[in-house]
């Protein structure tokens, strides 16, 4: 049985990377961080009882900021492959947080590529090693971007991935670990943090037209992103770390839509007259934003065989279907005298 250790797994990235490698056959351990109130929401589904023999699913406490617990958890868990997938992940936050986004983002990462260079040296056993890279990286760049596209970064969020993208090329060459940095445009799903575009829209419109709140807030509408389905981008994670020779690439759809075009899709979805409810908010508008991002994948396609299979009509489905459900439920809580979520949750 091949063993994974998943940092970020709590994230939906995290969550269905977990849930395809239990479905592989992989024991799979995560690294959680010590929360006040549960974390897990997206991995309580595949959650089982540790006190059960056949259990394959095991969680950590620790953080990447902490080396020790880090290296130690890898080593009890003595994994084939590790994806490294946790950040700080919001780009309008890292502007607010800079020194931590960083913190985690790039000085996280190098403790990541040190623990399991350690680790592997120790047990004379090869470690594959997946790197959560981003098109953010290539920023101001123009579109397409592909593989040999100048890293221009636009943001603390954006820099500290071009830090931790460079460490791991340095990890493979200098020390011969076997890392892959995956650059992923951007990826929803109904798991989709809710301070996201794509999630906040569904969220809101959803809301909307149960007459749950009346107005959704946001910041650029003319940006232009290549948006895929989180499940289709794990399976290329996966795919990434079963070659022998380590190879960079880029996962996107190739096409791409503004800001915009997502919220008229949804709201269409709804019945809904968009221009009557989205109003815009400076607080969301970044210092320095990125215009455009389009991804070529036209590398992972032909080494790997790999091509999304959802497209944003379908993932917009997806998602209006989900949150049409969670705010039926919340309807019908606030109807028998339960209250309602309080507005700021589902409009950040
Ligand atoms: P996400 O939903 O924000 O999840 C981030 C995960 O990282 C969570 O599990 C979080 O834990 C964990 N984390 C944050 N700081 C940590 C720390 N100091 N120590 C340990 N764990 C920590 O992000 P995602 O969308 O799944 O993305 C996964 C990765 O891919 C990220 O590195 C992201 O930057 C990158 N990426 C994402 C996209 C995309 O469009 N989704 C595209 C390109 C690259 P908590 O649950 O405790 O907060
Ligand atoms: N979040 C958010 N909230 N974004 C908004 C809003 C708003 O109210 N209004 C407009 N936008 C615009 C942003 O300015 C950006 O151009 C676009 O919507 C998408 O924003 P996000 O969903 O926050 O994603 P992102 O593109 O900044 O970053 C995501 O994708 C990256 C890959 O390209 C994150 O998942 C990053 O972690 C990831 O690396």
């Amino acid at each position: 049985m091949k063993r994974a250790f998943i940092t970020g797994i709590t994230g939906q990235d995290g969550s269905y990377l977990a849930e395809s490698l239990l479905q592989r056959g992989y024991e799979v351990h995560g690294l959680i961080r010590r929360a006040s109130v549960f974390n897990t929401d997206r991995i309580d589904h595949l959650y089982q009882d540790p006190h059960d023999q056949a259990v394959r699913l095991h969680l950590h406490h620790g953080d990447v900021t902490d080396p020790l617990a880090l290296k130690r958890v890898i080593e009890e868990s003595d994994p084939d492959e590790i994806y490294h997938l946790a950040a700080q992940s919001h780009v309008r936050v890292s502007f607010d947080q800079p020194l931590y986004t960083g913190h985690v983002g790039a000085m996280g990462t190098l403790n990541v590529l040190e623990a399991a260079k350690e680790v592997e040296r120790r047990r004379d056993r090869p470690i594959r090693l997946y790197n959560a890279g981003s098109s953010e990286m290539f920023g101001a760049s123009p579109p397409p971007q592909s593989e040999d596209t100048p890293f221009r970064p636009r943001s603390p969020y954006a820099v500290s991935k071009v830090a931790a993208h460079g460490y791991a090329v340095n990890y493979r060459e200098a020390y011969g670990l076997h890392v892959v940095n995956g650059i992923l445009f951007n990826h929803a799903s109904p798991r989709r943090g809710e301070t996201f575009l794509t999630r906040k829209v569904t969220r809101a419109a959803t809301r909307i037209s149960l007459g749950l709140q009346d107005h959704l807030w946001l910041g650029n509408l003319d940006a232009r992103r290549d948006w895929g389905f989180a499940g289709d981008y794990v399976e290329a994670m996966w795919r990434m770390l079963q070659t022998d020779v380590p190879v960079d690439y880029v996962v996107a759809t190739g096409r791409s839509h503004s800001v915009r075009d997502v919220v008229v899709a949804v709201f269409d979805r709804l019945d809904l007259d968009w221009e009557a409810h989205v109003r815009i908010d400076p607080r969301y508008l970044r210092p320095t934003e990125v215009a455009h991002l389009e991804g070529d994948a036209s590398r992972i396609e032909r080494d790997l065989g790999w091509k999304p299979e959802v497209g944003l009509d379908d993932l917009v489905d997806m998602m209006v279907e989900h949150d049409l459900a969670v705010a039926e439920r919340e309807r019908l809580l606030r109807d028998h005298g339960h209250g309602d979520v309080p507005r700021g949750r589902v409009t950040p």
